[in-house]
């Protein structure tokens, strides 16, 4: 019993902020379940039928005061929950922009992670203490769920598409990683540890000190390779070309299409534009790009996406992402 507690570890910055509103709302529900309960027995007391005529209390009809406490009060504290609730939920949502990437593929029934340097891990998640981290993640199958109750993030890993979590952990130590969406037979055991480290310790595993069986290329070197291998350099060349347009410098701009919409360049749009390409055709430009389906698997898919977000002008590095639309279109 002495290590038996309610609530998991709390080792990552939201922790905080998660039970604080989690226990304001328990709070808020006990006092207004008790109030009630305790209203309803001492009311079916007091005003019990008796066995003679008792004068009781003349009956209160109308009272504006009493209507008015008892919508205004409940409304003024579910709008502090809302609030509360959306400003933790927004700060959830929002990876800082130092956050690393790291990048989840769900499979029935194991995690599949890879860092952005080319290490990977199956069902363990090493990071360092004190730095955020992205995950961007997809299942090559069912839906899955991402779920670290140390940290209180949890999200759900959806086939088809990229969802992304962040969390920065506070605590040096080893922590569970589960599958929080039935996934068939064996998702019990889809389950893993994530592993703080010191930084320093962290660097060491990243570099497999220990043992370099997980070090391979780094996603965006095995992007740069299927961008070749699999012909998209023909016609997305760097200055453009009549077939397609130009990739440099379109991640995070703003693309118009042929439709008459517009698009904003993200790893999901990136994603469809390879396996769906007749969706979204940019304008000024024929719907000839033939479909990848089936022939890139999600960690592949991952690599490409990671390889055209790394594709910047060569003379705009780091400059505003304005700069990198004004090229993007100049190219296009
Ligand atoms: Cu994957 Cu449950």
């Amino acid at each position: 019993m002495a290590k038996f507690s309610l609530f998991p570890e709390s080792a990552s910055t939201i922790a905080g902020q998660v039970d604080g509103l989690f226990f304001f709302m328990i709070a808020v529900s006990t006092f207004f379940g008790l109030l009630v309960a305790g209203l309803v027995v001492f009311l079916s007391i007091r005003y019990r039928r008796r066995s003679d005529a008792v004068a009781t209390d003349p009956p209160l009809l109308n009272s504006l005061r009493l209507e008015v406490a008892w919508t205004i009060i409940p409304f003024l504290i579910s709008m502090v929950m809302f609030y509360w609730g959306a400003s933790v939920y927004v700060t959830m949502a929002r990876p800082p922009d130092d956050a690393e990437e790291i990048f989840v593929v769900g499979k029935q029934w194991m995690w599949k992670l890879q860092h952005i340097e080319g290490r990977r891990e199956i069902n363990e998640l090493h990071v360092p203490v004190g730095q955020p981290i992205k995950l961007t993640m997809t299942s090559e199958d069912v839906i899955h769920s991402f779920y670290v109750p140390a940290f209180r993030i949890k999200a759900d890993v959806v086939p088809g598409r990229y969802n992304t979590l962040w969390f920065e952990a506070t605590k040096v130590g080893t922590y569970h990683l589960f599958c929080a969406e039935y996934c068939g037979t064996e998702h019990s055991k889809m389950i893993g540890s994530v592993y703080v480290m010191e930084p320093s310790d962290f660097q060491e595993w990243l570099s497999g000190g220990s043992g370099s069986a997980a070090r391979s290329a780094a996603p965006v070197e095995v992007g740069r390779t299927l961008f070749a291998e699999k012909g998209c350099v023909t016609c997305h060349k760097a200055e453009g070309s009549m077939m397609g347009p130009s990739l440099v410098g379109i991640f995070g701009s703003e693309r118009e299409l042929a439709a008459g919409t517009r698009v904003v360049v993200d790893e999901d749009y990136l994603r469809e534009s390879v396996l769906n390409p007749q969706a979204k055709i940019v304008a000024g430009y024929q719907p000839v790009m033939p479909t990848f389906a089936g022939q890139l698997d999600e960690e592949e898919l991952l690599a490409l996406v990671q390889y055209i977000k790394s594709l910047e002008p060569v003379d705009a590095r780091d400059e505003s992402a304005e700069a990198h639309a004004g090229q993007g279109e100049g190219n296009g």
